[in-house]
């Protein structure tokens, strides 16, 4: 009986190092060494044993990472090392001061010289998360707790347990008898955004911003919840060890801890001097969008470990050690107004004007509320305190209103019933979200709009006719039509504000080379509405004419790809309106003409492909190429996703490239893209 206990036990050993082994391959090395299908087989023999034996189950098997039942509440856990903060600075010059009064000038005291632009530092992102601190004993987690106030936690060990990359148990050979170490959970960015979509599937509640996912998700009674939301952890510090001997530099330290399978943070780096520091921060700024955690700065340390307890600490942070600022993402401001814009196809959009605040490197002073459900539901008011968030290419958004200091006299805002331009009715569409004033062209908002949109690169291309120059055209009656873009002369052009005789003639000669376009630009162009540059892309492909167009019905419409009974609708409708024909009409007589699309693009390698242009070419213009990938069957989008097929990649390429290689998308760069191109199109290489 022993004997077989003694060979289970054994058993059971061997498949927990197997499993341990193969979640730090595949969760902290991201190089998994077995199938998932292998993995789970493996782990299921685990767990039929440890049912059979649930006398045999040890608190680091991975079958214990999520726990069955709930904490009660969260016990304290007093820090044997408090949990400190760092010391910021937010420009050079503030680091420099920084280094030369609690580095240079102290060491100095201390007669140890110090080179500052030699001396070795560590350079680490600043993660923006939750920290933790772990204690293992004879190398099997004990207790995880939160940072608390710095000088108690609360333990979190349940909660922990279910992050993946984060071992139950210490690998290697040489365990600790006893060792804390310290880092920061995170929620990685795509995996927020992708749990978020599925919240919101799901109809369950969204998570604020990763930060909040990652503390929130660490304070669940029970830890089934927070298994269920994607944590990853970076560790930086080891506080307390017994049993091993310490590397002597912070670099080597992370080195050892990376060696006890815990996660480190692939951006860290060992630099020289001010000057290292510097770069490295202007290295993480750039690349900042592309790292798939927050971060809200950078952390230099002073890689001697044996110096760091020389220097010692202040009250409340390292001395050793400075957190160096990157640009907020988040910012506090207060509403000054709520307006209302009117849109191209009259949708009422409730805009906050806000004291303008530099947010995620960029100055904002306007933030939309999108519709009259978002503005319920966020219920910001005039002169409300509110938070400010914008990250890489996403449009800013008030993420909460500051209710602590709302005014109590306060009044809600709603969507006005009429139109704030031109006093027509404002009605919300059935079923959906967006309020429309119905004043159609006649709207000084929907025509300027319109004219915009018409004459927008992606539509018309007609270079020089910019915001400001249609405001006046419109508003003095120069165009009352779109068609009466094609009739303006140079007197009218000249008596604008702002135009001089060369930007008259250069935008008159931009209206005349406008006239030249493709079918499906000039559908474009129209504003029908819900008709992108795609539908419009496959009007063109499966209609030959204006007239074709205006003969069609619904279902035939509705054939076509992409195209759904509301869109099929929206067609019809602007097609069977007079006043459109009429506007077409007029325009086509006043030059405007296309030569056939090509439509031979039944083998092309593009057709129906979801393609993302970023960068710029040497032989042809993006708007150029955008247009032969067009014809080509391709379906030209902005942002990169999962369900992007090909990016052409540009030199100077931006963020949409190391989204791509991030998602393993496949990438052509130019030569390889004419190579494509020349194949299916008259093109040839110079
Ligand atoms: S070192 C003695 N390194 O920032 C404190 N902290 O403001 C030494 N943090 O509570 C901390 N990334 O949660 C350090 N690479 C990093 C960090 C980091 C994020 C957090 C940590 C700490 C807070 C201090």
């Amino acid at each position: 009986m022993k004997n077989n206990s003694n060979q289970l036990k054994a058993e059971i050993e061997r498949l927990k190092k197997i499993i341990t082994s193969h979640d730090f391959a595949y969760y902290a090395d991201d190089n998994p060494t077995i199938t998932d299908s292998e993995y789970d087989r493996i782990f299921l023999q685990l767990k039929k044993i440890e049912e059979s034996n649930p006398d045999l189950v040890t608190i680091d098997s991975p079958t214990q990472r999520i726990g069955s039942t709930p904490v009660k509440g969260f016990k304290e856990v007093a820090h044997n090392v408090p949990m400190l903060s760092l010391d910021n600075v937010f420009d050079e010059d503030q680091l420099k001061k920084r280094f030369s009064s609690k580095i240079i000038d102290p060491l100095k005291k201390l007669q140890i010289s110090q080179n500052i632009e030699e001396t070795p530092f560590i350079a680490e992102p600043k993660l923006d998360g939750a920290a933790v601190s772990l204690f293992y004993k004879k190398g099997i987690l004990e207790f995880a707790a939160t940072r608390g106030d710095g000088k108690t936690g609360e333990n979190i060990t349940h909660n922990i347990k279910t992050i993946s990359s984060v071992p139950l148990r210490i690998r290697g050979s040489i365990i600790p008898d006893e060792i804390e170490v310290r880092g920061e959970v995170f929620m990685p960015k795509l995996d927020f955004l992708k749990y978020n979509k599925n919240a919101e599937e799901l109809g369950l509640r969204t998570l604020v911003n990763p930060r909040n996912g990652a503390a929130g998700s660490l304070r669940q009674l029970n830890p089934k919840i927070t298994a269920t939301r994607p944590l990853d952890a970076y560790f930086y510090s080891v506080v307390r060890a017994k049993g091993v001997k310490l590397p002597k530099t912070n670099s080597d330290l992370l080195d050892f801890i990376r060696n006890l399978g815990f996660k480190v943070s692939p951006e860290s780096e060992l630099v020289y001097g001010l000057k290292g520091c510097i770069s490295y921060y202007s290295r993480i700024n750039k690349i900042r969008e592309t790292i798939n955690y927050e971060i809200d700065g950078v952390v230099y340390k002073l890689d001697d470990l044996n110096i760091q307890k020389i220097l010692g600490y202040n009250k409340t942070a390292p001395n050793w050690a400075v957190a160096h600022k990157l640009p907020p993402q988040e910012e506090t401001s207060v509403v000054n107004n709520i307006e209302f814009q009117i849109g191209r196809t009259g949708q009422v959009t409730p805009v906050a004007r806000i004291v303008p605040v530099y947010v995620g490197g960029v100055t904002i002073s306007n933030v939309t509320l999108h519709n009259e459900d978002e503005l319920h539901r966020k219920d910001v008011r005039i002169g409300d305190t509110v938070i400010v968030s914008r990250a890489g290419d996403v449009i800013p958004q008030i993420t909460k209103v500051v209710l602590e200091k709302r005014k109590k006299i306060s009044s809600k805002v709603d969507i006005p019933e009429k139109c704030p331009i031109c006093d027509s009715k404002i009605i919300r569409d059935q079923g959906k979200r967006v309020s429309r004033c119905i004043g159609g062209f006649s709207c000084l908002a929907q025509k300027k709009e319109s004219i915009r949109h018409f004459s927008s690169r992606s539509a018309m291309d007609i270079d020089g006719l910019g915001v400001k120059i249609i405001d006046q055209l419109v508003s003095n009656e120069i165009v009352e039509n779109l068609s009466d873009l094609y009739s303006i002369d140079k007197v009218q052009l000249s008596s604008l504000d702002l135009m001089g005789d060369k930007s008259a003639e250069n935008l008159l000669i931009s209206i005349e080379k406008s006239k030249q376009t493709t079918f499906s630009r000039f559908l474009f162009s129209l504003g029908i509405r819900e008709v992108g540059e795609i539908t419009a892309t496959t009007l063109a492909s499966n209609f030959k004419s204006i007239d074709d167009l205006k003969k069609t019905n619904i279902d035939k419409l509705e054939l076509c790809d992409d195209i759904g009974p509301i869109v099929a609708r929206n067609i019809k409708e602007f097609f069977n309106k007079k006043e459109n024909i009429q506007t077409i009409r007029k325009l086509l007589d006043s030059g405007i003409s296309w030569k056939d699309e090509k439509n031979n693009n039944e083998d092309s390698i593009f057709k129906s492909k979801n393609v993302v242009i970023t960068g710029s070419f040497n032989k042809i213009t993006r708007s150029d190429l955008k247009d032969k990938l067009i014809s080509l069957g391709a379906k030209v989008k902005s942002s990169v996703s999962e369900k992007t097929d090909i990016v052409i990649v540009g030199t100077n390429p931006g963020e949409k490239f190391n989204r791509a290689k991030s998602l393993n998308l496949a990438l052509f760069d130019e030569s390889e893209l004419f190579k494509r191109l020349s194949q299916e199109l008259d093109i040839t290489l110079e």
